[in-house]
């Protein structure tokens, strides 16, 4: 199904926080991703983008973050159950990924229970290993760790 036309990709605000804490904890609950809190979404609201529908419902957000002067991790990526498989998740990833660019990061990652969503967006898997500023900047202190089942999916950004 194409994207539609009628849904703007745009800038997380304020008025937007309670929207994404919903959409990302209601996979969360169902264990296909991380939680976020209220807290978290403030603290890194800066990092997000949203798509609205063309009531200003936001059905969409993920974010860059980054992670060190050479990386960034594409985070909280949800498409709410109704409007998947129409181009907004890879319309969010691809801004991601052209944020990394302008940024002048060189790679993009995710660790994801989706790694075929982003084999599809030219990310290809890597050892969590790899990515240390990750694991013992963050992982680490996660209740999963070291039993984590995410994948690691990474993609060169430099041109
Ligand atoms: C994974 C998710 C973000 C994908 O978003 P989406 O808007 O449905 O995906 P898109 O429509 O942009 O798909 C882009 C491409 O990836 C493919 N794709 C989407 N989901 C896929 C999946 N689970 N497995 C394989 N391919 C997938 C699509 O077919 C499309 O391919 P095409 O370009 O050949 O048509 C969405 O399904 C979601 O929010 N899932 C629940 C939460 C989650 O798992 N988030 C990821 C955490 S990192």
């Amino acid at each position: 199904m194409a994207t539609p036309t009628t849904h703007q990709l745009a800038r997380a605000s304020i008025a937007d926080a309670k929207a994404i804490c919903d959409l990302v904890n209601t996979f969360a609950r169902r264990g296909e991703m991380l939680p976020r809190t209220m807290s978290e979404v403030y603290q890194n609201l800066r990092d997000f983008y949203v798509v609205r529908d063309e009531t200003g419902e936001v059905v969409a957000c993920g974010g860059l973050h980054i992670l060190w002067e050479d990386m960034g991790e594409i985070k909280s990526l949800a498409v709410r159950e109704d409007q998947q498989g129409r181009g907004l998740g890879a319309r969010i990833v691809e801004a991601c990924v052209e944020e990394a660019r302008e940024l002048g990061l060189e790679t993009a990652f995710a660790l994801t229970y989706r790694p075929a969503f982003f084999e599809r967006l030219g990310f290809t898997q890597a050892d969590v290993m790899t990515l240390p500023r990750k694991v013992w900047g963050e992982c680490y202190r996660c209740p999963k760790f070291p039993g984590c089942n995410e994948i690691a999916m990474v993609r060169p950004v430099r041109p």
